[in-house]
C-alpha cells in the first residue's frame, strides 16, 4: 500500500548541546538528517519522505534538496515541511503535507541515524498483516522505578522517593520507525491537539496517542543501532559504530 515515511528533526536539540538542530550535527563527516535520510529512503518502502525542520531552516532543507536531486526519479519524493515547538506538533505539521492516498505512515526520528533497514522492514511488514500500529522495541536492561517528590521531613533526607518497581520482563524501551494507518494516525494526532498543555507535554511518542484512541499497538523486535542519540556520549558511540564498521 501506498507508504510515506515522516523524519522529526525540528528539534534543537538541547541535551546533545552543540549550539545548534541536532538534525544538523555531524557524524562521521555529515550531519545526523543525512544519515536518516539515506536510511529511510534506502529502505524502499515509501514513496514519499516528508521532514519536518526547524521553523526558519534553510540548511536542512538545502540538504533534503540536494538528497532529492541525487536520488532523481529513481527515489521517493522528498517534502520539507517547518515543524513546530513540540514533537507531536511537528509530526502534525508533516502528516499535513502527505500526498493524498498514502495509507501506511512511518515515524522516525532524524536522531536515529543508525536505524537498520530491517527495522523498517519489520514494521512494514506487521502493517502489511493488518495492524494499525506496530512499533519497534528493546528489552529493558535497569530496573525502573517510580519516583515522587519528597515531603516533610523526609525532603531533607533526599528530593525524592520510590513509589514501586515496574516488572522488568513486561516492560520495553520502544524506538522508531513507529508505523501507523494513515487515517488512524491522523485521527490521532488531531485528538491530541486539543489536549491541555499539561497533558501534551507529557506527549513522547506517536503510539501513546494510538493507544488512548484504544486502538492495539503491536511490537516487532528493534534493533541496538536503532538508539536515539541524545547526548554527547550517544554521539561518541555512534562515531565508534560507524568507524568499525568502515
Ligand atoms: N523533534 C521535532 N520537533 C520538536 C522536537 C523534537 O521534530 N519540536 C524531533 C527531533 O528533531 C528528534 C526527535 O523529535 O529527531 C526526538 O526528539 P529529541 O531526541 O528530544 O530531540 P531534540 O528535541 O532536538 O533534543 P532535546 O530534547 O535535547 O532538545
Ligand atoms: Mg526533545
Amino acid at each position: 500500500l501506498p507508504t510515506a515515511v515522516v523524519i522529526v528533526a525540528a528539534g534543537s536539540g538541547t541535551r546533545l548541546g552543540y549550539g545548534m538542530p541536532k538534525a544538523l550535527v555531524p557524524l562521521a563527516g555529515a550531519p545526523l538528517l543525512l544519515h536518516s535520510l539515506r536510511g529511510a529512503a534506502g529502505a524502499g518502502l515509501a514513496r514519499q519522505v516528508c521532514v519536518a525542520v526547524p521553523p526558519g531552516d534553510t540548511e536542512l532543507t538545502e540538504l533534503c534538496r540536494t538528497f532529492a536531486e541525487e536520488l532523481g526519479d529513481a527515489g521517493p519524493e522528498i517534502t520539507v515541511v517547518p515543524g513546530g515547538a513540540t514533537r507531536a506538533d511537528s509530526v502534525r505539521a508533516a502528516l499535513a503535507a502527505l500526498t493524498p492516498g498514502t495509507r501506511h505512515v512511518l515515524v522516525h526520528d532524524a536522531a536515529r541515524p543508525l536505524t537498520p533497514p530491517e527495522v523498517f522492514h519489520r514494521v512494514a511488514e506487521a502493517l502489511g498483516r493488518g495492524a494499525a500500529a506496530v512499533i519497534p522495541a528493546m528489552p529493558v536492561v535497569d530496573t525502573i522505578k517510580s519516583t515522587a517528590p519528597t515531603e516533610g521531613e523526609a525532603s531533607a533526607i533526599a528530593a525524592e522517593v520510590v513509589t514501586g518497581t515496574a516488572v522488568r520482563e513486561q516492560l520495553r524501551a520502544v524506538q522508531t520507525p513507529q508505523g501507523f494507518d494513515a487515517a488512524t494516525l491522523l485521527r490521532a494526532h488531531e485528538v491530541a491537539a486539543a489536549w491541555e498543555p499539561e497533558q501534551a507535554a507529557a506527549i513522547t511518542d506517536d503510539a501513546m496517542l494510538v493507544e488512548s484512541l484504544g486502538t492495539p499497538v503491536y511490537l516487532v523486535p528493534g534493533d541496538l543501532q536503532a538508539f536515539k542519540v541524545t547526548t554527547p556520549m550517544d554521539l561518541h558511540f555512534a562515531e565508534t559504530i560507524l568507524a568499525a564498521g568502515s
